[in-house]
Parts: structure tokens; sequence; C-alpha cells
């Protein structure tokens, strides 16, 4: 089984942005804890802080991949072209949010592209990637 991450904008600095909001790991330490609790799981990580580039990797591997754990970062509240390129693709894909983004700030409130993903996850720190594996398993 074949897992794409993708982080979005400013997840990259993870560990050191605001770290009471999102925990003070590094994506890449947490990554190789989840690559030893799945070894059966073949996963690929991507981060872009650049919608466009995030569009190229969700089409990239949206054919070929069993699922894309997508943290969209802010672009999960504002971009209709990500929200358009998950539902080109045939790959299924798990919105993830680190933080719990409904009990943040109103503009947090709503996404733009969980209507296109096959489920959302957020708000178990950065346990909700683990969680949405467990979605993608089944
Ligand atoms: C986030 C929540 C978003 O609202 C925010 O813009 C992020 C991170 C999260 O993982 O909690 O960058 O997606």
């Amino acid at each position: 089984m074949k897992i794409q991450i993708i982080n979005g904008p400013n997840l990259n600095l993870l560990g050191v942005r605001e770290p009471g909001v999102y925990g003070s790991a590094s994506f890449e330490v947490y990554l190789e804890t989840l690559k030893n609790r799945y070894p059966e799981i073949e996963f690929a990580y991507y981060q872009s802080n650049v919608e466009g580039e995030i569009i190229n990797k969700i089409q990239e591997t949206g054919f070929s991949f069993d699922g894309i754990l997508l943290n969209a970062g802010a672009y999960t509240h504002t971009s209709v072209a990500i929200h358009d390129a998950i539902k080109a693709i045939k790959t299924p894909v798990i919105e993830v949010h680190i933080s719990n983004v409904h009990a943040r700030e109103e503009f947090r409130h709503q996404s733009l592209i969980a209507r296109a993903c096959k489920g959302v996850i957020a708000g178990f720190g950065l346990d909700s990637y683990r969680l949405a594996v467990e979605a993608i398993k089944g």
C-alpha cells in the first residue's frame, strides 16, 4: 500500500511555528515514527508553500497511490483549485489538521476542500496523520 502525505503552507515550520498550537516536534521526526509503526506501508512525503505545486502533486499521485493525506494548511479555507484537483483524481483524499480548526478563529471553520475528500480528521495533534492512515487502511 502506498500513501502520499502532502503538507501545505507553513507546515515546513512544524516544531518552530506556534508550538502551543502545533506542538514542538518536526514533521520529519514524526514521519519516522509513522514509518516504523507501519512498515508494510510505503509513505511518500511532500511539502510546499505554493498552491500550484500542491495541485501538481495531487495530480501526479492521484491515480497510482492508495491514499493521500492532505493538510492543505491555510489553503484549506481558500482554495477552489485544490478542491477541483481532489475531485479530478481517483485516489481517496483525507483532509488532515493538527489543530481543532473548529475551536479556533471563525475563518478556519470553513473548508473549501472537505466536500471533495473522503473524510476529515482534525484536532489530535500529529496523531491526526496516524488516524488518517487507519482510515485509508480501513
Ligand atoms: C492547519 C490549520 C489551518 O487553519 C492552518 O492554516 C494551518 C494548519 C492544522 O494542521 O491545524 O496552517 O491545517
